[in-house]
């Protein structure tokens, strides 16, 4: 492989929606700015550190275990969630890999396909196809989906069906089948959605890497530049006005690691992918750093991961596939996990 068939990344162009884009043009090294008559935005380390220690998330403002049709997720049920998905993650993490697999063509969808194989391939046809990524779009095809599938009465449990599946399978009936399919698409979508994200976005900021710079480098590289929880919401509390007399009491809280990460007065060259960095730094102590929020309440599936992420980015690495050398700009939508909507990985 040599380096002139290779797109080199300060050859590409990242096209940021406009009002991404606005938030760096205008507010990039603010500590507080009022996006909105009723909303702050809050990128300062110190004030972030102090709003989201202040009091956990609420139930609405919880990412994942928000309530689901209509019902809040119990906190015990959550965990038990989260245990399931966690066993299969490891279980297919200690599977041989399928020998060279083909991991061409356009990221994330690539990405995504291969860990609902990888980690979910073996759950009946009506669980997995609430993975498909055409869902993503319209909340509404989902909830389509879910109620063909809870329809169906109860199928019998198959070999091979995943812990996770297995929570989602026993149910009688029709009303809680649909609410355990519900549960069984927001454990298991971040699993396959932000990750393959994630990785997109490391190969369209860095590739080709540096043979000496460990895949972990790059993923908290990529995290810092293009985190995928780009802003952390709180609704309006009275805890907020106590903290910072500029925030009212009617006023929402938006936390943007979108814009810390890229702070000029914390990292040194902040526009700059060097996932060198890292070697010095302690991602879980670097200020205004939270791609997985808080210390007092960070994401329960950071621990999957990393894992991930770092497999798939060692086996592109090993492959000796490339950005195709003809993609010069990808784009960035606003959207509620941020990344680069298409990267083509090639043979060069
Ligand atoms: C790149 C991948 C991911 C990123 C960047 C990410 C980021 C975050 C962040 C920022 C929070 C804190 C939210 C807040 O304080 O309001 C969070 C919480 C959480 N995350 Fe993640 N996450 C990722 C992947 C996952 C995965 C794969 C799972 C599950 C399988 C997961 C499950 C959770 C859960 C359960 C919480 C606690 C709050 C809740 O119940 O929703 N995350 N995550």
């Amino acid at each position: 492989m040599t380096s002139h068939t290779q797109t080199r990344p300060h050859e590409r162009e990242t096209l940021f929606a406009p009002p991404l884009e606005a938030l760096l043009r205008d507010h990039l090294g603010a500590d507080l700015f009022r996006p909105e008559p009723d909303t702050v935005g809050v990128a300062g380390p110190a004030l972030v550190d102090r709003i989201l220690a202040a009091r956990p998330a609420g139930k609405t403002e919880r990412p994942t275990f928000k309530p689901l049709l209509g019902r809040a997720i119990p906190h015990q049920q959550a965990a038990t969630q989260m245990q399931a998905i966690g066993h299969d993650v490891r279980a297919a993490l200690k599977r041989e890999a399928p020998r060279d697999p083909d991991l061409s063509g356009p990221w994330p969808h690539v990405g995504h396909v291969y860990l609902r194989d990888l980690i979910l391939g073996g759950d009946p046809r009506r669980l997995r196809v609430l993975m498909n990524r055409a869902l993503e779009l319209t909340p509404k095809l989902t909830w389509t989906v879910i109620a063909a599938g809870a329809a169906l009465p109860a199928p019998r449990r198959r070999t091979g069906t995943t812990r996770l599946g297995a929570l989602s399978t026993g149910a009688a009936t029709y009303q809680e089948r649909r609410y355990a399919m519900g549960l069984y698409r927001r454990t298991a979508a971040p699993v396959c959605f932000t990750i393959s994200t994630l990785v997109a976005n490391a190969l369209w900021l860095g590739a080709p890497f540096a043979a000496e710079v460990p895949s972990r480098h790059l993923v908290h590289e990529s995290l810092r530049l293009l985190p995928p929880s780009w802003n952390i919401l709180r609704n309006s509390s009275p805890e907020y006005p106590a903290i910072d007399a500029r925030i009212a009491p009617a006023d929402d809280v938006l936390v943007l690691p979108f814009l810390s990460h890229r702070d000029p007065a914390l990292w040194e060259n902040p526009e700059e992918f060097r996932p060198e960095r890292w070697e010095e730094l302690d991602p879980e102590r670097v200020p205004g750093y939270l791609p997985f929020g808080h210390s007092s309440e960070r994401c329960w599936g950071r621990h999957m991961v990393m894992p991930l992420a770092e497999m798939l980015l060692d086996m592109i690495r090993s492959s000796g596939l490339v950005v195709d050398p003809g993609q010069r700009t990808a784009r960035v939508p606003l959207t509620g996990l941020m990344g680069v909507d298409q990267v083509r990985l090639v043979q060069p």
